[in-house]
């Protein structure tokens, strides 16, 4: 079976189906690896590829779909706005073991939206019609979208949803805010609910999705397919697990102190590159730590961020974790409030 009929019976199944977000610089082929050893979710997603003028998809993110080592499928995302070339890579990437085609609508980077790609197209609503129609024509395998609610204000998702209606997408998957609003809190779950109503296509929630109950009920009351999981994941990797087992009706097991520090070290021993200095491997783990520390707590944080060498790098990670406590791993950053559905759903 290909990978995307694999993906296509995944959408067809009951189950709801769980995906690791694209995170830039964070969902390498080497923490797929990583995250899959700890049952890691039904469908990946690559980082960005960057498309524009002549640009060809770039050799380290290629990895993560010829070396794809979790035995499950991966979706190429694309970012971008020259229609010629978002067709010419997308029908490159196709030719790969990839699942979907994804387009990429939600960046909140200025120096993206500035240029009008990602989070910047939702300004340019003649413009996404474009190049939904121009993908849809070119990509022979599912094609998918990532979206956020609208640029400025989430009330622009009224005139985005017709668009998305137009065009035959086989997913589209919602992080529900907006571009301006970045990451701060004020997720609008009713928005994807309705998003599920209206589409006949499947929808994926995404947005502050961190622990197993409030994952159950998220796809309970919007009716969607799925989710989309990103920081929790990296936070937490027995999620995708936990929410398995939240939905089989088990109890959840929550990892110890020791779980979480064997964890951060096969993160560093994936993320060695050969010749690197120290410094830089202290500074690339940091990447996850920020995450990581969030689940841990503000203590841990505070220093893990003000390490610089390996041996400090590994106390801190002592001092904190070594001992046999359970820890949800939810982030001491969101308040509970955000956490939780609104009731008036
Ligand atoms: C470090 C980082 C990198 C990201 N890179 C991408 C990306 O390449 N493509 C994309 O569509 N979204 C990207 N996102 C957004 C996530 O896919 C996701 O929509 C967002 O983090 C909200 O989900 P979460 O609350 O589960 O993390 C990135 C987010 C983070 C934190």
């Amino acid at each position: 079976m290909t990978q995307h009929e694999i993906f296509s019976n995944l959408l067809r199944a009951p189950a709801p189906v769980l995906s690791l977000a694209p995170m830039q610089d964070v969902t390498t082929l080497q923490f797929m690896r990583v995250i899959a050893r700890y049952g890691g979710p039904d469908v990946y997603w690559t980082e960005y590829f960057r498309v524009h003028g002549d640009s060809r998809p770039e050799k380290w993110i290629l990895d993560s779909i010829t070396k794809n080592p979790t035995g499950r499928p991966v979706i190429a995302q694309l970012i971008g706005n020259d229609i010629p070339a978002l067709v010419r890579n997308a029908k490159l990437l196709q030719q790969y073991p990839v699942a979907a085609i994804d387009l990429n609508l939600g960046c909140p980077a200025p120096i993206v939206y500035r240029k009008c790609a990602g989070g910047g197209l939702l300004r340019e609503l003649q413009k996404i019609d474009a190049i939904l129609g121009a993908l849809r024509d070119a990509v022979t395998i599912p094609f998918t979208v990532k979206t956020r609610l609208g640029f400025e204000s989430p009330a622009e998702f009224d005139t985005l949803l017709p668009i998305f209606a137009k065009h035959t997408i086989d997913l589209l998957t919602v992080h529900a805010r907006t571009v301006k609003q970045m990451y701060r809190p004020g997720v609008r779950y009713d928005l994807i609910a309705q998003a599920a109503r209206e589409l006949r296509c499947p929808v994926f929630a995404n947005g502050n999705v961190h622990r197993a109950a409030q994952a159950q009920a998220l796809v309970a009351e919007t009716g969607v397919r799925g989710l989309m999981i990103g920081r929790g994941a990296i936070r937490n990797p027995w999620l995708f697990d936990q929410i398995r087992a939240q939905m089989r009706g088990e109890k959840i097991k929550l990892p110890t102190g020791r779980d979480v520090l064997a964890y951060i070290r096969e993160l560093w021993e994936n993320e060695i590159t050969p010749g690197v200095k120290e410094s830089s491997q202290v500074m690339r783990m940091k990447k996850f730590m920020n995450f990581i520390g969030d689940g841990v707590g503000e203590k841990f944080l505070h220093e893990i961020r003000r390490v610089a060498t390996t041996a400090d790098f590994f106390r801190v990670c002592e001092d904190h974790l070594d001992h046999d406590k359970p820890l949800t791993l939810e982030p001491v950053s969101i308040s509970e409030a955000a956490l939780d559905l609104p009731a008036a759903f």
